[in-house]
């Protein structure tokens, strides 16, 4: 499994700067990408995630973007300064929202000369429970829209990919058999989610809360 590892996204849900450096001092030799979502942001700000994307590490900045069309545009230009290599908005802040973060970001890019993050829409948080008519119909919106990606359960990766090949499809939920859930409800292994066509794992507890990351990371690329 050792080729997947640039499959993977860890998850850096910590509040503790010192071992937040230790994750990524240990993991991103083996060229593991990292996200950094609101715990680590609200505590740390953006200049901490700038010190990493400075360091050549791929951010995906996971702050699940939902509100008036206005303010998420506005917001979605300083991530795209910031040189994210992704970030998440809600699917369900609807269609004038999600063309104006794909404008603004595209222009943002362009002006600075930056690549353009991608933008990744939550369908249905993986602690929720949908049916696969409601993941597919904000989906289709992310298809329409032209976003890069969807942020969804392993379990309806199948189901994303063959309506929407285009879509990169993001799955965190990923939990090896017997380990424990945490509030994951619609989890997989690692394998199901890529035989499933996950195009990227994201992986949290289950690396970050062990003693050694680098293990813990390679139990669930083998599972
Ligand atoms: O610790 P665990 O592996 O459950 O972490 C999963 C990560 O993916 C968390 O950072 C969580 O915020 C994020 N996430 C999720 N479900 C979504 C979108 C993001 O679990 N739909």
């Amino acid at each position: 499994m050792s080729q997947k590892w640039d499959k993977l996204i860890v998850a850096l849900d910590l509040d503790d700067k010192a071992k937040i450096k230790e994750v990524v001092k240990v993991l991103s030799p083996k060229g593991v990408k990292f996200k950094i979502g609101s715990i680590a942001f609200t505590k740390f700000g953006p200049d901490f995630v700038k010190e990493f994307i400075e360091e050549g590490k791929d951010i995906f900045l996971d702050l699940k973007l939902y509100d008036i069309p206005n303010t998420m545009k506005k917001t979605a230009a300083i991530i795209a300064e910031m040189g994210c290599w992704a970030f998440t908005v809600h699917l369900q802040a609807g269609e004038q929202a999600l063309k104006g973060v794909k404008n603004e970001v595209i222009e943002t890019a362009n002006k600075l000369g930056k690549r353009r993050p991608l933008i990744l829409g939550v369908s249905v948080l993986t602690s929720s429970l949908a049916t696969q008519d409601e993941v597919n119909e904000l989906v289709s919106l992310a298809d329409s829209v032209g976003l890069d990606g969807v942020i969804a359960s392993p379990r309806d990766a199948k189901g994303i990919k063959a309506g929407f090949n285009k879509l990169k499809v993001i799955t965190p939920g990923i939990r090896n058999p017997g380990s424990d859930a945490g509030d994951q409800l619609r989890i997989t292994p690692a394998s199901i989610a890529f035989a499933n066509g996950a195009d990227y794992i994201v992986v949290g507890r289950p690396i970050i809360s062990q003693d050694r990351y680098l293990e813990a990371a390679e139990r669930i690329l083998k599972g």
